[in-house]
């Protein structure tokens, strides 16, 4: 265990390179289960959740080893389809192998996952959807247990946009006989990545990235190498750290595109940025403005950045409201940022947030993974020392956050505890 020990200090300055998209990793290993040929993944980010979805694949009995550039998951030795409640509760995003496993085996046992610090976070439309393609599921004893012969295309309407529980039919589909149509999908370009990779394996997919995508089932996937894009989330929080901070950042190996309503956003509160190709260029500003932004699926305002914009807010000149529209609780972060003499006022799904207020360090408690984050950058503008406690969430997402700002001249201390 440790904890983060942040001196407030001036603006950054410099390079920081962005890692694989964890988001993307996730879902690509788990469509590793679809194949028995090895499949390599290339540009995977170093961060716990991978870890832990590498652990459940081996404990299914795959093949996981690790490449200088990436990672290699051979699911030829496939032999169990039970994964265990430990790995779900530590990472929802288990979830994610309930389709492959199906698709493949034709058997699934999978914890049911709780609710977590950002909301119930039920996925019940990943279950109405599987058993629309013709798997019987029960929950029972806290477990969801899915059988199926061969899953049959069908047409799928999701109620409500599902970023996972997209990627769990697209997977699941590929096998199925006979045509599948997903509708009202999510448009999230870590969709896109998974059918890029799940073509490469062979799978018929086409409409990836719009509300529509028609999977036409094959009989087996093969393997293949895939490169995972860069995490837009990692960008965007650099891009706060910048902003914050009022410094001058490169931020490279990125995807601009990926992000484009977060970056407009920013230059909407004053953030006077470029973009050259895979890069992007933060310049220094002279003050930002209170600006309003909901959160909203993608292309919208990522959910994923709300956490980071809300510590910019905090240093932006009037009152910004910002509506979080996708999870219910997920405002843990502005408790801890009053702590530090923010004046934030939350109201149900909105918090206003009136600046700037000077912040000040002090003890802090990390509750979820862009929660931290968020916390790490306003420590990096706090009046003294700001210890940030339960760092495990910011292992769960980011590859080296601490050390990747202290090379742009943050002080960042990572102490044992
Ligand atoms: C994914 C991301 C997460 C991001 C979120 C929203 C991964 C591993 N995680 O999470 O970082 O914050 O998208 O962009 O990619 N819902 C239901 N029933 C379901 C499924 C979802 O009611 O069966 C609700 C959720 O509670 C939430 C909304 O739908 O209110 C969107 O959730 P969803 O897109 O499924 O989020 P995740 O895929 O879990």
């Amino acid at each position: 265990m440790a904890k983060l020990v942040i001196q407030g200090n001036g603006p950054l300055n410099g390079r920081v390179a962005i890692s694989g998209a964890k988001n993307s990793a996730l879902p690509c290993l788990t469509a590793c289960i679809l194949s028995s040929e090895p499949v390599t993944l290339t540009n995977v980010p170093q961060v716990d959740d991978v870890a832990t979805m590498c652990t459940l694949l081996s404990e299914l009995g795959m093949g996981v080893r690790n490449l200088s550039h990436g990672v290699e998951i051979d699911g030829s030795s496939i032999h169990a389809h039970a994964t265990r409640y430990d790995l779900v509760k530590a990472m929802r995003a288990s979830i994610l192998a309930l389709g492959p496993l199906l698709a493949r085996l034709g058997r699934a046992e999978i914890s049911l996952p709780g609710g977590c610090a950002i909301g119930a976070r039920p996925v019940d439309l990943h279950i109405n959807a599987l058993k629309q393609l013709g798997a019987e599921i029960t929950l029972e004893h806290g477990n969801i247990e899915a059988r199926c012969t061969r899953l049959k295309g069908t047409e799928i309407y999701f109620d409500k946009v599902t970023v996972t529980g997209t990627e769990n039919v697209l997977m699941a589909a590929t096998l199925a006989e006979g045509t599948t149509v997903i509708h009202n999908a999510a448009l999230e370009p870590e969709i896109e990545d998974l059918a890029h990779l799940l073509r490469a394996m062979g799978a018929q997919i086409k409409g990836e990235g719009t509300s529509t995508i028609a999977i036409e089932g094959v009989r087996e996937l093969k393997g293949a190498t895939h490169e995972v894009i860069p995490d837009r989330i990692e960008t965007g929080t650099y891009v706060c750290a910048a902003a914050i901070t009022a410094g001058h950042l490169f931020i490279d190996k990125c995807r601009p595109n990926h992000l484009s309503r977060f970056l407009e956003q920013m230059q909407r509160v004053g953030l006077p940025l470029s973009v050259n190709g895979d890069t992007i260029e933060v310049k220094p500003h002279t003050g930002l403005l209170g600006k309003d932004v909901q959160t909203m699926p993608h292309p919208g305002f990522p959910t994923d950045m709300q956490a980071q914009y809300m510590a910019v807010m905090t240093q932006a000149k009037g009152r910004s409201l910002i509506t979080e529209s996708i999870f219910e609780n997920r405002f843990m972060h502005a408790v801890e940022m009053k702590r530090m003499g923010a004046d934030i006022r939350i109201d149900g799904h909105n918090a206003i947030v009136t600046g700037p207020t000077n912040l000040s360090g002090t003890d802090v408690q990390a509750t979820d993974l862009r929660a931290s984050a968020s916390l790490v950058l306003a420590g990096l503008v706090a009046d003294g020392e700001t210890v940030i406690h339960e760092i495990q969430h910011l292992a769960r997402g980011y590859d080296r956050l601490d050390e990747k700002l202290v090379m742009a001249g943050a002080r960042i201390e990572r102490v044992a505890i």
